[in-house]
């Protein structure tokens, strides 16, 4: 993908106004109550923002990632320099998650299985695959905001579980009953649909954690469920970013979708990532 000028994105995204690139920014520059103002602002408008090889490092990526808000310790424990920072690779000798990294390659929000889904990640290159590896981002505000008004209000009450078995279940349909046993252990979240938010927008909660849609017969809720992703992620709505080293790309994810290309499990592919706690409950 080739961007011209300061902003730009790979498809039609870009005449509706998602995802913006910025040049030429220093990583020192990032570290002020000002730029972090301006990506804010940046991510409400366009829902992704792309500081192209800004060249952050660790302690710069947490700084930045505090000035934007409250930043989420790694879960499972951090490999890298700091508590913040998770290793994204599909390699083992570099985390020992990469197992579970491929599901990354689903259409998916972060976090859907809290009350308050984390509100933006930060992802920085360090090294970038030879193929595939791209990421894709889909805006549910513009899906929503494009969905006939038949289909808005057929959707407008219901609720939907998300979990980490219906996402596991995409990659591995036929389970063990010892390792359907496990996914299900993993508490799931009933949200609704459709997110009223407070500044008026609205967004849907779909993606690879949505499972079923509460009071549907089982195949029911999933063919509603995957004609919304569907409809969410046709090229209109998407902004695919092609990766160089030191690229830094937030997203807010409360409305934006994203996936990864798939790229092979020995790819030097190395990001390291942070998030940050949700400000918005669900309504
Ligand atoms: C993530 C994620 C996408 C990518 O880290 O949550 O979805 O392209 N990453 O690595
Ligand atoms: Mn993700």
């Amino acid at each position: 993908m080739h961007y011209g000028g300061s902003v730009s994105t790979s498809t039609d995204a870009i005449s509706s106004g998602i995802g913006i690139a910025l040049e030429g920014r220093h990583a020192q520059d990032l570290i002020g109550e000002k730029a972090a103002a301006e990506c804010g602002a940046l991510l409400d408008r366009h829902g992704v923002v792309i500081y192209r090889q800004v060249r952050v490092d660790d302690d710069q990526l947490v700084a930045f990632s505090r000035l934007l808000g409250q930043v989420l310790p790694v879960p499972s424990g951090a490999e890298a320099t700091h508590p913040e920072v998770d290793v994204i690779s599909l390699d083992p000798q570099k985390s020992v998650l990469a197992a579970v990294r491929q599901g990354t390659f689903l259409w998916h929000l972060d976090g859907t299985r809290q009350q308050v889904p984390e509100k933006a990640t930060l992802l920085t290159a360090i090294e970038v695959s030879d193929e595939g590896g791209d990421t894709e981002f889909a805006s549910t505000y513009a899906a929503y905001d494009a969905l006939p008004d038949a289909e808005k209000d057929e959707i407008a009450d219901l609720r939907v579980v998300h979990s980490f078995t219906a996402a596991q279940l995409l990659a591995n349909p036929n389970p063990t009953d010892a390792e359907r046993a496990g996914w299900d252990r993993v508490p799931a979240r009933e949200h609704p649909l459709v997110w009223h938010r407070r500044d008026g927008r609205r967004s849907l909660l779909i993606g690879a954690t949505a499972g079923e849609v509460v009071g549907m017969p089982a195949d029911e809720g999933r063919r509603l469920l995957n004609r919304l992703l569907e409809f969410a992620t046709q090229p209109q709505f998407v902004l695919r970013h092609h990766w160089q080293p030191g690229d830094l790309v937030i997203w807010d994810n409360t409305g934006m979708l994203h996936r990864a290309i798939p790229y092979e499990a020995t790819s030097r592919r190395l990001m390291h990532r942070t998030t940050l706690v949700g400000e918005e409950a669900v309504a």
